[in-house]
């Protein structure tokens, strides 16, 4: 690498992790960060988006300049919009400001954008350099581009397990398999996600909060998967002052006098049968880039089977809870052959105390 590549490469790097600050903010919006040098290379601005409707990192660096950006350049992790959404085009301010070289890691997929931008700065004498750590921007706004171009949700399906594998003991006992502190890492990593996902027998069994207990404003959407609405009449879930949740129901199945069990301030959806691929395109549709599955093991099998999880995430505990029948964290694919089996990749794995936690990759 030269040492214009070097630099460009840590600009562009700077630009990524501006836009990391948005990490857990901006959706339905992907997370963007821009900086901008002068003519003679000097770090001039800064931005990032921060929250949907304020305002695209461009803008903000835009607003923050210190000096004339005529002859500089630009550097931003996703192509800049060309289209008036909440606010005004950002190729408008690249264009006018006088820039001379736009440094563009990827193309952004929303179809109102989608390589026009980068035309639109071509054809206004702007040289564009694309896919400058391309890698790492593609990771960062994986769940944006997933929800972009299958009009399907980011699914993370997590759960917690004993060593030999088991969920809970046969009679539904599972409070707690995982240590204090791995537990406080899920509520911490939840403020990641923009929807958490229970099936109908979670609900009745567990009667879970799924919150981050504060630590994101507005919490992410607690959503109900149920075929039957047979849900509780008391539910941590129907107490609307902490979180939002939505019911969505499968009407082929469900017997709806129990609509009545739904307090008002939960909303409710009807789908029309008990595919989960319904459920991410409702969030999508909804504006959820990422979702994160806390389901039990029929309706996780029955989301994996149907594409709705692209990663998996395991804690695993010191403890042995043994048992034939005490659950496994997934029901059956009914593979035949180990060639059908489902393989994972680019796994890590971190301990938590004597906990361990492993993340992984599902390729569908
Ligand atoms: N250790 C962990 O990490 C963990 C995490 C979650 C759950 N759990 C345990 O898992 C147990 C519940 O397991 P579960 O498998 O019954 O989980 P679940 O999360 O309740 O999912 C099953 C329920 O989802 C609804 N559903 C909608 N569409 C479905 C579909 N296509 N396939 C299957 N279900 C669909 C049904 O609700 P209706 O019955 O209302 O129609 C069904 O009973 C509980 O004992 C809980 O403690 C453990
Ligand atoms: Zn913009």
């Amino acid at each position: 690498m030269t040492g214009a590549n070097v630099s460009h490469t840590k600009w562009m790097k700077r630009a990524i992790f501006l836009a990391s600050l948005g990490k857990n903010t901006t959706s339905p919006n992907p997370k963007v960060g821009a900086v901008i040098l002068d003519k003679n290379g000097k770090l001039i601005s800064e931005g990032f988006h921060f929250k949907a409707g304020m305002p695209h990192a461009e803008a903000m660096a835009f607003n923050n300049l210190k000096k004339d950006a005529k002859g500089g350049s630009i550097y931003v992790n996703l192509e800049p919009c060309c289209h008036q959404g909440r606010t005004p085009p950002c190729v408008d301010k690249v264009i006018s400001s006088g820039i001379k070289r736009a440094y563009i890691s990827i193309e952004d997929p929303d179809v109102r954008v989608a390589g026009k931008g980068i035309k639109m700065l071509e054809e206004a004498g702007i040289k564009v350099h694309l896919g400058l750590c391309k890698k790492e921007s593609l990771d960062l706004n994986k769940a944006f581009i997933h929800r972009n171009i299958t009009k399907k949700a980011f699914g993370v399906f997590k759960w917690a397990m004993s060593i030999d594998g088991r969920i809970a003991l046969k009679n539904g006992k599972s409070k707690w398999i995982t240590n204090e502190e791995s537990r406080a890492l899920v509520h911490s990593f939840r403020a990641e996600f923009d929807a958490i996902i229970i099936g109908g027998n979670t609900l009745r069994k567990d009667n879970p909060l799924l919150t981050t207990r504060g630590l994101k404003n507005p919490e992410p959407l607690r959503v109900v998967f149920t075929k039957s609405l047979d849900l509780p009449i008391k539910s941590n879930l129907w107490d609307c002052s902490k979180a939002k949740t939505l019911v969505i129901y499968d009407s082929s199945r469900a017997n709806k006098k129990y609509l009545t069990r739904i307090p008002k301030c939960v909303d409710v959806e009807e789908v029309s049968s008990d595919n989960p691929e319904l459920i991410s395109k409702i969030l999508a549709k909804r504006g959820c880039n990422k979702v994160l599955w806390e389901c039990g093991p029929r309706l996780a099998t029955a989301a994996i089977k149907s594409n709705c999880i692209q990663e998996i995430i395991a804690f695993i505990a010191p403890k042995i809870l043994g048992g034939e029948n005490s659950m496994n964290p997934l029901a059956d694919f009914e593979f035949g052959e180990m060639n059908e089996i489902i393989k994972l990749s680019e796994s890590q794995l971190s301990l938590i105390g004597s906990d361990m936690c492993v993340k992984s990759s599902l390729k569908n």
